[in-house]
C-alpha cells in the first residue's frame, strides 16, 4: 500500500500541472515562536488529507490520521482546520518552536492522490506585549485599555489577562496584520475608584508570561472628609483636625458657630501626604466647629464639637439629640441634688441651726448657678453669632475676654464660700 502511494507521489512529482491548479498553499508562512500557524490550503472535496515534511530521502508525517506516524518533533501538535468535503485541507501547528523555522512541508490529499507545493515556515520570535491606556481618570468613570499582541494564530489568538484592576468588560478583536500576521487587542473598560489611585494596570500574556505595564493611574476625586476627624480640649483650648481625601489636593477652610474661622484666635496648619490632607485648628473652647473640604470636583463639610464626647455628629440632627440628651441628664442630676439640698435644709431648720442653714443656702444658689450654666454660655454664643464678631478682630478680642469671665465665674463663687467660712 506505502508503495503503491510513493509511487503516486514520484508520478504526481513529474507532472507539474496537477500540483500547481488542484492544491492551493502559499509558498511560506510566518509563524511567531510560542503561538500556533496556520497553513492555508484549499483544493477538491476529499476525504482526508496528509501534511508531509520536505526532505531528499522519505516522506515523514507531520500530519496523520493515524496519530503513531507523525514525526515526534510535531506529534500532538497538528490538526487539520476546516471541512476536507468543502476542500478546505489547512493544516494547523501549535506553540510553534524554534527548530519548526526552515522547514517545508506539503500536503498529500485522498483519496485524489494529488499533493500540493512546499510551503516554508518561518518562525520569528514573540513581539513584546504593548498597553495603552488613558493615566488620568475621573472617580466614578469608565475608562479604558487597550493591550496588543501580534500573533500567528488567528484561530487561537494568545489569552491576554488583566492585572492590578478588575475590569467591568474585555472584548478582544483580531485583525490581519502585514506579513501574514495577525494583531488581536483586548479592549478593556474599567471603573475608576479612589482605591485605584496610583496603582498600575498590566496586562500579561498567558502563553508565555510576556506582561506590559503602564504608567501609574492618576484618579480625580472630590473630597471626602474621613469619620476620624475630630475636636478635642488640651490645656483650655480647642484642638480640632480634620482628615481628608481629595485628589488634586483639597482646600480646607473651617468655620466657628456659622463663620468662618480667622486668625489671630484660630490658628489653622495643613500637611499634604500624597491623598490624604490634615488640617488642624486650634482656638478657645466651646464653638461649634465646621471643617469644610472643597476640590474642584466637590467639596464635603463635616460638623464637629468642642465637646470630644459629641464630636461623632455628621450632621446637625445627631448633634442636636446627643446635646439634648446629655442637657436631660444634667437636668436630672441637678434635680436630684437640689432635693436632697432641700431635704437636708428642712432638717437643719429642724435643728434650730442659723448658720448652717445660711451655707446651705449659699451652697444651692452656687450649685444652681452652676447648673444653668451651659445654657448661658449657648445663649451668650447666639448673641455672638448675630453680632458677626468673628469677621471682626477687635470686638472679637472683647467678646472672648467676656467668655472667660463667664466661665470663671463660678470658680469666683466658690473661692467666695470658701472665705466666707
Ligand atoms: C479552512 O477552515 C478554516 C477553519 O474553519 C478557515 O479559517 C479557513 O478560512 C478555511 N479555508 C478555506 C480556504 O476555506
Ligand atoms: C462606577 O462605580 C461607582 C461606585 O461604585 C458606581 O456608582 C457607578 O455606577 C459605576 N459606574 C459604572 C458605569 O459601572
Ligand atoms: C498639595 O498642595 C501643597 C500645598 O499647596 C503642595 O505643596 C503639594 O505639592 C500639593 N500636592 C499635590 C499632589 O498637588
Ligand atoms: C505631615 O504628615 C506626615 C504624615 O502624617 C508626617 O510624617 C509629617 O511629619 C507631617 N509634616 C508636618 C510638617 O507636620
Ligand atoms: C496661634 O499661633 C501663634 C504663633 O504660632 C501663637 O502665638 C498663638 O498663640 C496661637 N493662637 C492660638 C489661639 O492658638
Ligand atoms: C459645594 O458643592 C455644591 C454642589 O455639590 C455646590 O452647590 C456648592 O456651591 C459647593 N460649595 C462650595 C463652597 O464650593
Amino acid at each position: 500500500m506505502d508503495r503503491v502511494l510513493k509511487l503516486f507521489l514520484t508520478a504526481s512529482l513529474l507532472s507539474c500541472s496537477c500540483r500547481c491548479s488542484k492544491v492551493r498553499v502559499p509558498k511560506f508562512v510566518t509563524a511567531i515562536k510560542g503561538t500556533c500557524v496556520v497553513v492555508p490550503c484549499s483544493t477538491t472535496s476529499h476525504t482526508y488529507a496528509t501534511w508531509y515534511k520536505y526532505q531528499h530521502y522519505g516522506y515523514p508525517p507531520v500530519y496523520s490520521k493515524d496519530t503513531k506516524d507523525i514525526i515526534n518533533q510535531f506529534r500532538g501538535r497538528t490538526s487539520l482546520l476546516g471541512n476536507a468535503m468543502q476542500g478546505n485541507c489547512s493544516l494547523k501547528i501549535d506553540n510553534v518552536r524554534q527548530e519548526d523555522g526552515g522547514i517545508s512541508v506539503y500536503v498529500w490529499i485522498n483519496p485524489h492522490n494529488i499533493y500540493g507545493d512546499y510551503t516554508e515556515i518561518k518562525v520569528l520570535a514573540p513581539s513584546e506585549t504593548r498597553i495603552s491606556v488613558e493615566s488620568t481618570q475621573v472617580e466614578g468613570t469608565l475608562f479604558s485599555a487597550k493591550c496588543t499582541v501580534r500573533h500567528s494564530c488567528p484561530v487561537s489568538p494568545p489569552l491576554l489577562e488583566w492585572l492590578g484592576l478588575s475590569s467591568v468588560s474585555n472584548e478582544v478583536t483580531t485583525t490581519q496584520d502585514s506579513g501574514g500576521l495577525w494583531v488581536s487587542v483586548a479592549h478593556a473598560q474599567f471603573n475608576a475608584s479612589r482605591r485605584d489611585h496610583g496603582k498600575r494596570l498590566t496586562c500579561r500574556r498567558m502563553s508565555d508570561g510576556n506582561t506590559a505595564i503602564s504608567d501609574a493611574i492618576h484618579i480625580l476625586f472630590p473630597p471626602t472628609i474621613l469619620p476620624d476627624s475630630a475636636c478635642w480640649e488640651r490645656e483650655g483650648s480647642l484642638h480640632c483636625m480634620c482628615w481628608v481625601e481629595a485628589e488634586p489636593n483639597a482646600s480646607i477652610s473651617w468655620t466657628v458657630d456659622g463663620r468662618s474661622a480667622l486668625l489671630p484666635h484660630f490658628n489653622m496648619t495643613n500637611n499634604y501626604t500624597g491623598m490624604t490632607t490634615v488640617s488642624v485648628m486650634t482656638g478657645p473652647t466651646g464653638h461649634f466647629v465646621t471643617c469644610e473640604a472643597a476640590n474642584y470636583l466637590g467639596n464635603d463639610t463635616y460638623q464637629m464639637s468642642g465637646f470630644p464626647q459629641l464630636a461623632q455628629g455628621t450632621d446637625g440632627l445627631t448633634y442636636f439629640i446627643l446635646a439634648a440628651i446629655v442637657l436631660i441628664v444634667l437636668g436630672i442630676v441637678v434635680l436630684g441634688v437640689h432635693r436632697r439640698m432641700k431635704k437636708r435644709h428642712e432638717h437643719s431648720r429642724g435643728a434650730k441651726n442659723t448658720r448652717g442653714s445660711e451655707n446651705t443656702s449659699q451652697c444651692r444658689q452656687n450649685i444652681e448657678s452652676n447648673g444653668t450654666q451651659t445654657k448661658v454660655r449657648q445663649k451668650t454664643y447666639e448673641w455672638h453669632k448675630d453680632d458677626n464678631i468673628y469677621a471682626n478682630d477687635v470686638s472679637g478680642g472683647h467678646i472672648w475676654s467676656t467668655a472667660m469671665v463667664t466661665s470663671q465665674a463660678p470658680e469666683d463663687e466658690m473661692a467666695s464660700i470658701y472665705l466666707n467660712e
